[in-house]
């Protein structure tokens, strides 16, 4: 995608019109308007579009970016996709493809194929089930309660005992180089250490495709139907390709991923039959690790539809432990955890085949809240009730505890706790004490207000170059460069930014990182004017350096003391010279 075309599309799109498609929007000021955030679930709107500038921002969950970074959120597509969608709404005809490179175009290509791929074999798996060598498959898959309805929604297949029949298949689509890179296929490496030709990867296995989050076949999850000694292992999946990432996507989210939205919650379960079978009892929302640790990956992916989740894996030990790992990753990104352990060492799988749906849906709902969930495991790994038990207990829950970003659930959480263990709950309150210091100390910089004087300043900053707050900004950036050291380094960082854009250059576009362009939206969002007075920027430039200058002199006066208290006068009195220069610099401020 040309970023001249991106640019044009920019200038010719309006973010008012098109956010309100996805966005109820009111108008809340001359330029601004707000909603609730599509982002995270709120139910006042702290969602703001601004129409001078372009942008979006909640200041909620602190997302904001320009129209294209909205929609690629939005609709979860990378960036030319984005741009074209843009394009379409607006009625600006897309040009031809037009890559910035041989290799991007080529890049392109490939996946496009892989995709092609990816279909053609979806389709020859679902056919090789209906041929007679499929009756076993489809009997396997009978057998565990899938109907034909259900098969075809799922696109289940079935993969041949042959090493030879997908390459018959596929090898008219593509060259060798490209059905290697499917996936698709293993070979041996050759004496000389080149690759020996293909043969079929899944062999006499169960097919299940793996979508992207628009629907597209990407990989597949194999199991196998022998038992015993050469069955190899259960499920064998897809290598990483260029297509698929294990840990980056969540099985069925393609279909899921509109009732998640809805609903603002989402069933997480261990195997892709558990997901399958839950959304074919009528539960539309339910995605599927595929068994492995949940990633932070995955935790992103669901925040986009997600705020709430019901955790129901494996009633085993490594479900245990994979649910606990998952608790931990959500709960840190806020959402609201409940976890369900099935009854009868059930899976949900098996749960919904012998009690039912309606069975299975009663007892999501009585799913207990992450800390009920927690605290009952802690008293069964450690069931004594001496000192040292109830010492494990809570230090095995500690960290969960920490791990709350909110302060009241934190608390609420940390007093249920002691009061299941039968611990004094001031014990339990001073250890968090000790974590809660340490989260001040590392809280980030933007979460710290901004001075009225470092706002006046970025606000000229952002301003046109020959606009006259510019000017004066820049005059005395200029002049007293070495007195701006000292300030809040975040802010000098966006300074620099700002005035090292070209002409032209959105202000936003030019900061780079992620935290201060959330710091220059909120601003932009609170402040009415596009430019200060320049009287407001030359008194903030004074303020600022007054700041700067007496934080020197707080050191120099250290220093001194120091210098005086080891009997180093000579450096003293130098010291107390550059002090009283420091103070005639100060009053001349004034
Ligand atoms: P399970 O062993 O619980 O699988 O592993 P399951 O879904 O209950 O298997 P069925 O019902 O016997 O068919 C949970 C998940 O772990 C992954 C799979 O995604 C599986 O669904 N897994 C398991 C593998 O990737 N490879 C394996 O060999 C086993
Ligand atoms: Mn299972």
């Amino acid at each position: 995608m040309a970023v001249d075309f991106a640019q044009t599309v920019k200038e010719q799109a309006d973010i008012v019109k098109i956010v309100g498609e996805y966005v109820r929007l009111r108008k809340a000021g001359a330029q601004n308007y707000s909603g609730l955030c599509p982002f995270h679930k709120e139910k006042t709107p702290s969602f703001s579009v601004h129409a001078g500038r372009q942008f979006y921002h909640c200041f909620g969950c602190g997302q904001s970016g320009d129209v294209f970074s909205f929609v690629q959120k939005i609709e979860n597509v990378p960036f030319p996709e984005a741009v074209r969608s843009v394009a379409q709404k607006c009625g600006i005809p897309l040009p031809k493809r037009d890559f910035a490179s041989p290799e991007e175009a080529a890049e392109h290509r490939q996946r496009g194929k892989l995709l092609e791929l990816h279909e053609a074999a979806t389709a020859w798996f679902e056919e090789q089930l209906q041929s007679p060598e499929g009756a076993t498959a489809r009997e396997y898959l009978t057998g565990r309660g899938l109907t034909p309805e259900g098969i075809a929604k799922f696109r289940i297949g079935y993969a041949p005992d042959s090493f030879h029949a997908l390459r018959e298949r596929l090898q008219s689509m593509a060259d060798v180089e490209t059905l290697r890179a499917t996936g698709l296929f293993s070979w041996k490496e050759q004496e000389d250490g080149s690759p020996g030709p293909i043969y079929a990867r899944f062999r006499k296995r169960v097919m299940f495709p793996i979508a992207n989050e628009a629907g597209r076949v990407i990989a597949f999850t194999a199991r196998t139907l022998e038992t015993g000694e050469k069955a190899g292992p259960k499920y064998l999946n897809s290598p990483e390709t260029a297509l698929y990432s294990k840990g980056q996507m969540l099985f069925n989210l393609d279909k899921a991923r509109q009732a998640i939205r809805a609903d603002g919650g989402a069933v997480l379960v261990e195997g892709q039959m558990d997901c399958i079978s839950v959304f074919l009892a009528g539960i539309p929302n339910v995605i599927a690790t595929s068994g492995t640790a949940f990633t932070e990956a995955q935790v992103r992916l669901l925040k986009r539809y997600a705020t709430r989740v019901i955790v129901n894996f494996d009633p085993d030990t490594a479900g245990a432990n994979a649910a606990e790992k998952s608790i931990a990753l959500l709960t840190e990104e806020g959402f609201d955890v409940r976890v369900l352990t099935l009854e009868g060492g059930l899976d949900p799988d098996r749960y919904v085949r012998e009690r039912g749906a309606r069975a299975y849906a009663e007892v999501l709902r009585g799913a207990p809240a992450f800390q009920d969930y927690l605290v009952e495991r802690a008293r069964q790994l450690y069931p004594g009730r001496d000192p040292k038990s109830k010492t494990e207990a809570l230090n095995y829950l500690l960290p969960h505890i920490r791990r709350i970003p909110s302060r009241i659930a934190r608390d609420a959480f940390a007093n249920d706790a002691a009061q299941a263990l039968g611990i004094d709950s001031a014990l339990v309150r001073a250890e968090l004490k000790d974590a809660a210091a340490r989260r001040r100390d590392s809280l980030a910089p933007h979460q710290q207000a901004l001075t009225r004087s470092e706002q006046i300043l970025l606000q000229a900053f952002s301003g046109p170059r020959s606009s006259e707050a510019y000017l004066v900004a820049e005059g005395a950036w200029h002049e007293h460069e070495r007195e701006f050291a000292a300030m809040r380094d975040d802010v000098r960082t966006m300074v620099e930014r700002l005035r090292g854009r070209a002409d032209g250059v959105d202000p936003l576009t030019a900061v780079e990182d992620e935290e201060q362009r959330k710091i220059l939206a909120e601003l932009f969002l609170s402040i009415h004017d596009a430019e200060p007075e320049a009287d407001d920027v030359e008194e903030a430039v004074v303020a600022i350096r007054r700041s700067a200058l007496e934080q020197q002199q707080r050191r120099l006066r250290a220093e001194i003391d120091q210098a005086e208290r080891a009997g180093k006068m000579d450096e003293a009195l130098r010291l107390t010279r550059e002090m009283q220069d420091m103070t005639r610099r100060v009053r001349e401020l004034d």
